[in-house]
Formats: structure tokens, C-alpha cells, sequence
């Protein structure tokens, strides 16, 4: 049974926000209360974790505050040029060590960016169900990132994404007009193989 949402279509059954989560570049610039983008933050909380660490860190800000022109400051030409029309902007980082259960000492984590990309994946299905959209973007300047947000060295600068509200994308160059619609995935069975990675 196949099911079509938001010009995709699934070839298995899913819940319908796996297909309306997606990455638009044009935004209303309309405000987000604070509750609200908290209530995205916290469905990334709630994401599975090796050993519950939660490595995730969340450094937020939202457009009309002092810390919008900040995190703005950080993106690259081509990722302001649209994120600016954004409500909210966060930068994801990730603690890169952990204390294991029973251990005195603080080791390598093998999984915190991983952890943090589920985090991620939370918040960004969370946003498209309560009628946002959370657009990633790795296309910053990461050290200044660490810099200008205080983030300590044993964190990992991850990724930054801007919440908004869809526009219309007339506000948008014709290019990017152009790559407005949601996009499509691989065969579901290029990606996944019973027993072996190849098919023998
Ligand atoms: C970690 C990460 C980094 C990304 N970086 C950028 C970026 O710098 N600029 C951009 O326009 N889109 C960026 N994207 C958006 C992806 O291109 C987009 O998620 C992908 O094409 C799939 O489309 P969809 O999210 O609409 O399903 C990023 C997405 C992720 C998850």
C-alpha cells in the first residue's frame, strides 16, 4: 500500500509527517513565541540516546532579539540570503565525550553525533506536525559558531537549522523558486538489505 502526501509518495505505510517534513528556503519572517520554539526543542529531548548521555546542545535564537543578528551573522552567503526570512535559527553541538555507567572517567563518545542527529530528526518531524518547518544547514562559519556562542572545545559544532512558517516562494530568486518542492528518495530497497550489506 503506497500513501501519497505533500507530492510524495511512500511505498510503504508511514505516518504522514515523514512526508510533510520537509526543507523549504521560503518563510513568512513571521515572530515565534518562545513556548513555541521550546516545544520543538523539547520533542528533541525526548530522542534515544547511547547510555541516555543526551550530548545534545541547542543555542536558539529568534528573529526581533538580540541574539538573531548573531547566529544570522553565522551562516554562509547563500544560507542567509533565505534563512533570513526565518522565525527562529539554531545551532546544534554535541558533547563528544561521555561518563559510561560505572566508569569515574569522562571517554570518547562513538555515537554523539548520532545521538544528536536523532535529536535533530525530532525536532525537525515536530516542527512540520505543529505547522513550522525545520531547514538544516551545515553551510556556516563553524569555528566562528564555537567562538561567538561560547561553545566548550569537548563539544562538536554539528549543524544549524532555521524554523519558519512556509511562504510563498515568489519571495524567492528564480533558482531557488526553482528547487522549491519537496524532494524525492531512493528505492527504499537500495537502502536496505536483509542479512548482508550487498545483495550476494
Ligand atoms: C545536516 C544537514 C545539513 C544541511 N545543509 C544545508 C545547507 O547548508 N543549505 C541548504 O540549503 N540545505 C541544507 N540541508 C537541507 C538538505 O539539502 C535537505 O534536507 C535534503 O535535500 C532533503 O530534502 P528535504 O529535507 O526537503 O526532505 C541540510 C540538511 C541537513 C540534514
Amino acid at each position: 500500500m503506497t500513501i501519497t502526501v505533500n507530492s510524495r509518495t511512500a511505498t510503504h505505510p508511514i505516518e504522514p509527517v515523514f512526508l510533510n517534513r520537509w526543507s523549504p528556503r521560503a518563510f513568512t519572517g513571521e515572530p515565534i513565541a518562545e513556548p513555541e520554539l521550546l516545544s520543538l526543542l523539547e520533542a528533541g529531548r525526548w530522542a534515544p540516546s547511547a547510555f541516555n548521555a543526551q550530548p545534545w546542545h541547542f543555542i536558539y535564537a529568534r528573529r526581533d532579539t538580540p541574539a538573531w543578528e548573531k547566529l544570522l551573522g553565522l551562516l554562509n552567503d547563500f544560507n542567509r540570503s533565505w534563512a533570513q526570512a526565518a522565525s527562529a535559527l539554531v545551532v546544534v553541538a554535541s558533547k563528544t565525550t561521555l561518563q559510561a555507567p560505572g566508569a569515574t572517567e569522562e571517554t570518547p563518545s562513538y555515537t554523539h553525533s548520532f545521538d544528536a542527529g536523532a535529536a535533530w530528526g525530532a525536532i525537525a518531524l515536530q516542527a512540520a506536525y505543529s505547522g513550522w518547518q525545520a531547514h538544516g544547514m551545515a553551510g556556516f562559519d563553524h569555528e566562528r559558531a564555537r567562538k561567538d556562542l561560547n561553545i566548550p572545545e569537548n563539544y562538536r559544532v554539528e549543524m544549524a537549522f532555521a524554523v519558519g512558517r512556509v511562504g510563498d516562494k515568489s519571495i524567492l530568486p528564480e533558482v531557488l523558486q526553482q528547487r522549491e518542492i519537496p524532494s524525492p528518495r531512493k528505492p527504499l530497497a537500495e537502502i536496505a538489505t536483509e542479512g548482508s550489506f550487498d545483495r550476494g
